[in-house]
């Protein structure tokens, strides 16, 4: 898909105001990067063509960006060339991300490994990465809009999926092939963040405000995000009483209420 994603590449690296999202929102509306960055080290989580982490590097930050894809991260050392903005690119996993504990103030995902890793595997991989007090956020698509979606065509205004249970999903792409996508139910995800040591700030459901575009995601009809956000933009912070972890929390034995 790395062909299909460098549209989004270069205007957002020229981007002067950070946007997001499926609906291109700016940085003003829709405050994803912290307000102050500056001096402190960032860990993208699946960086693309490293345009988040450009943004970072803009206003003062040290990014890292880590992404599993060859070709993705070609894409961002060429951007890196072209806009003359170079920070460090690492070939990796974000479900065992090479760098040491603690090393990072913000470690961020849009719609890397929030979207294409296991949550069980890639949070502990974030908590782990954050010094005390430092945070996480992340954005991806939201928990209803994987309930409303079925494995082919667009949202419906009915929920085509179980919420117990929700894990990994799988959706069929434009030539046939399927991909294969993660989301935890709110709770599930509250409580695994929490077995990592990780507290919840905030979490935007995002309005698509009046008159955005969506040029690319016919899955989204304007009907349905009039009415319910599609996307979820997650906001935490580690507990600086908590020690670092390591292990592996696995589904049922961390996130699930007792019965
Ligand atoms: C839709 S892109 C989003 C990233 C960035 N915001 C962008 O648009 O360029 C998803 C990225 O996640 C990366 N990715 C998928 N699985 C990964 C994994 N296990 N570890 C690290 N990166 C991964 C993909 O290679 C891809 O670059």
């Amino acid at each position: 898909m790395s062909a299909w994603f460098d549209r989004y590449a270069r205007p957002r690296w020229e981007a002067a105001e950070p946007y997001w999202g499926i609906w291109c929102i700016p940085q003003s509306q829709l405050p994803v990067l912290p307000a102050r960055a500056s001096g402190s080290v960032a860990v993208e989580l699946g960086c693309g063509s490293g345009y988040v982490s450009a943004w970072l590097a803009r206003r003062g930050a040290r990014p890292v960006g880590v992404d599993v894809s060859g070709r993705q991260l070609a894409t961002a050392r060429r951007l890196q060339d072209e806009f003359g903005l170079h920070f460090p690119l690492l070939q990796g996993d974000a479900e065992r991300v090479p760098l040491a504990a603690g090393c990072a103030d913000l470690v961020i995902s849009e719609y890397g490994a929030s979207v294409w890793c296991d949550p069980y595997r890639w949070i502990p991989q974030a908590a782990r990465l954050l010094r005390p007090g430092g945070r996480l956020v992340f954005m991806a698509q939201s928990v209803l809009a994987r309930l409303c979606m079925p494995a082919n065509g667009p949202a419906t205004s009915r929920l085509v999926r179980d919420l117990f249970g929700l894990h990994r999903v799988v959706r069929a792409g434009d030539s046939g092939n399927h991909y294969r996508l993660f989301t935890l139910p709110h709770g599930e995800t509250i409580r695994l963040m929490a077995s990592c040591g990780l507290v919840v700030d905030d979490l935007i459901e995002v309005q698509v405000p009046p008159g955005a575009a969506n040029h690319d995601f016919p899955e989204f009809p304007d009907q349905w995000v009039r009415r319910w956000p599609a996307e979820e933009v997650w906001f935490a912070h580690r507990d600086p009483a908590s020690s670092v972890r390591t292990a592996r929390p696995t589904p049922g034995a961390v996130a699930r209420p007792p019965g």
